[in-house]
């Protein structure tokens, strides 16, 4: 970690009213040398903002933001705050790759609320409001080395933020929800590049074909625990050997886990890490597409009962989370497939620049995916900061998962991988949603990565049908489905009737 003091400037960049002046004070009660561009250019301007804007006119106020902007980049501040609008200009997207962007990224309906009524020009209504921020949001994605989804954490984040490279492999997320905060470094070599987000001893668990790819990634080590590759490692049998190995290894509370490996790694790990002792910390580092895009993630852990999938588990957020985007070369193809699918599931979810990314995004090659994954990860992190408990919105990140897990459960486990169960869902969930074109698009994608469009003939409609009477979510109202009639417009708790969830099962046959 570059000592405070070093390393290359940071630059706060987002919409109006995202917080970027309260983090640039995080900066300077730490003692950094901190420059608030929008109160400089008050000054300079000799007028608050609004009122020169409405005088002069835009463009008038554009180059005068420019000029100033630039100069104070030049100045070599420790931090600076940007103008929401300043990233619009190419020279100061230009000098801002030799910056680290963070950018402030609370939600939208947050950064309503703060310029609702508020003297900026371009607040005046929401409907116009939301247009400008679906213009600038790309940017602020393509200039963004982190994120921060509030200013509440810019001081916690203060040290790992000055640990980045401008335009590096690595990026930084600050995952923020109801029961804590922590780090997530996603890219290239991460493993490497990144400070470890825990303290005490490290305690890995892992499964035995990642184990022998990657244990040298994750070490020094105080002990390790391998299971046999696959879904059946995560039983409640598994989860009471890895707890009596810890607890052999003599792992105390002030030690902490490591979950090396894909989402059955993860779920376990995290599992174990929630429970023993009643709790201690677990460090992600997910090795599979689909626990890089999704499962590291929000907390969930857990492990299956014959009965059904999942049906023992707790919520224990990660201390950090490590995406190396480099351990994806060795990642079987037909894994790697598998994890596009919550890839695609999630910008379906998060629509705008994240769903255009992915529906354009060719070859799954781990460079081309980097930026994806990042992108999946944040929106994956914005829904659980927004309900950790998964007691309302969280519920959308189930989008194909209830037809998914039936498939899953109505083929004994064995048939498809989860991402390919889930993949079927998809189509499902968006037919329940009248969203034909969608469905037709997605079912594209699917075929073109060599996923599965149909199921297998040897599943009965009737036990998938059965299979999602039995679905976990069930209220006393029935099944709440997800549905998505257009990208980014997730529903949930939405009914269906029986014959047209039969039909929307049966087109997959
Ligand atoms: N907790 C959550 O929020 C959440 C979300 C989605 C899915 N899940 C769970 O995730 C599980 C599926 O995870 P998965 O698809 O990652 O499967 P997985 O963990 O079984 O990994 C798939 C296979 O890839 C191998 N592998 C992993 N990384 C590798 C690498 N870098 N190189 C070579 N081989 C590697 C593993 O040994 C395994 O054989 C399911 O149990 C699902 O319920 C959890």
């Amino acid at each position: 970690v570059a000592p405070l003091g070093q390393g290359p400037g940071l630059v706060f960049i987002g919409f109006m009213g995202a917080g970027k002046s309260r983090a640039l004070r995080a900066t300077r009660d730490a003692g950094l040398d901190a420059v608030d561009a929008d109160l400089e250019l008050e000054q300079e301007l000799g007028a608050p903002i609004a009122e020169f804007f409405e005088r002069h006119g835009e463009p008038e106020f554009r180059r005068r933001e420019e000029a100033l902007t630039l100069r104070i980049l030049d100045e070599g501040h420790e931090a600076v705050a940007v103008g929401g609008g300043a990233v619009l200009s190419e020279p100061v997207r230009e000098a801002l790759a030799a910056r680290v962007c963070v950018w402030l990224k609370p939600p939208l309906d947050e950064l309503w609320r703060r310029a609702e009524g508020s003297r900026r020009p371009l607040a005046r209504d929401r409907a116009s409001f939301e247009r400008l921020y679906a213009e600038r949001e790309q940017t602020y994605r393509e200039l963004a080395d982190a994120v921060l989804l509030s200013a509440d954490v810019a001081r916690a984040a203060l040290e790992s933020l000055r640990a980045l490279e401008p335009t590096g492999p690595v990026r930084l997320l600050w995952a923020e929800s109801a029961s804590g905060a922590y780090p997530v470094w996603a890219g290239k070599e991460a493993l490497e590049r990144s400070p470890w987000p825990a303290g005490g001893r490290r305690f890995c668990v892992t499964d035995a074909a990642v184990g022998a790819l990657y244990r040298d990634a994750v070490e020094p080590l105080a002990g390790l625990v391998a299971v046999e590759p696959g879904e059946q490692a995560k039983s409640l049998s598994e989860a009471e050997r890895v707890l009596r190995e810890l607890a052999r290894a003599g792992m105390t509370r002030s030690d902490h886990v490591v979950a090396l490996g894909g989402g059955v790694v993860g779920d376990l790990a995290g599992f174990c890490a929630a429970t023993y002792q009643r709790g201690v910390p677990v460090v992600q580092v997910p090795t599979t597409l689909l626990a890089q895009v999704d499962s590291a993630y929000g907390g969930k852990t857990g492990v299956d009962l014959p009965e059904a999938k999942n049906y023992v588990g707790a919520i224990h957020l990660p201390a950090g989370v490590i995406a190396d985007t480099a351990t994806l070369d060795t990642l079987p193809s037909e894994e790697v497939a598998a994890g596009f699918v919550e890839l695609l599931k999630t910008a379906l979810i998060a629509g705008a620049g994240t769903w255009e990314q992915v529906r354009a995004l060719g070859g799954l090659e781990p460079d081309r995916l980097a930026d994806a994954i990042f992108d999946c990860a944040v929106a994956k992190v914005e829904v659980v900061a927004a309900d950790e408990r998964d007691s309302g919105r969280r519920q959308v990140l189930n989008l194909g998962h209830t037809v998914g897990h039936a498939i899953e459960a109505a083929s004994g486990y064995d048939r498809y991988r989860h991402g390919e169960a889930v993949g079927l869902g998809l189509l499902a969930a968006l037919r329940l949603s009248g969203a034909g074109d969608l469905r037709s698009e997605v079912q594209h994608l699917l075929v073109e990565r060599g996923l599965p469009v149909h199921l297998d003939r040897s599943i009965s409609l009737d036990d998938v049908l059965a299979a999602v009477e039995r679905d976990k979510k069930r209220t006393p109202r029935g099944i709440g489905f997800v549905l998505l009639p257009r990208p980014g417009e997730p529903v949930i708790d939405q009914p269906v009737d029986p014959a047209s969830l039969r039909a929307a099962v049966e087109e997959l046959l």
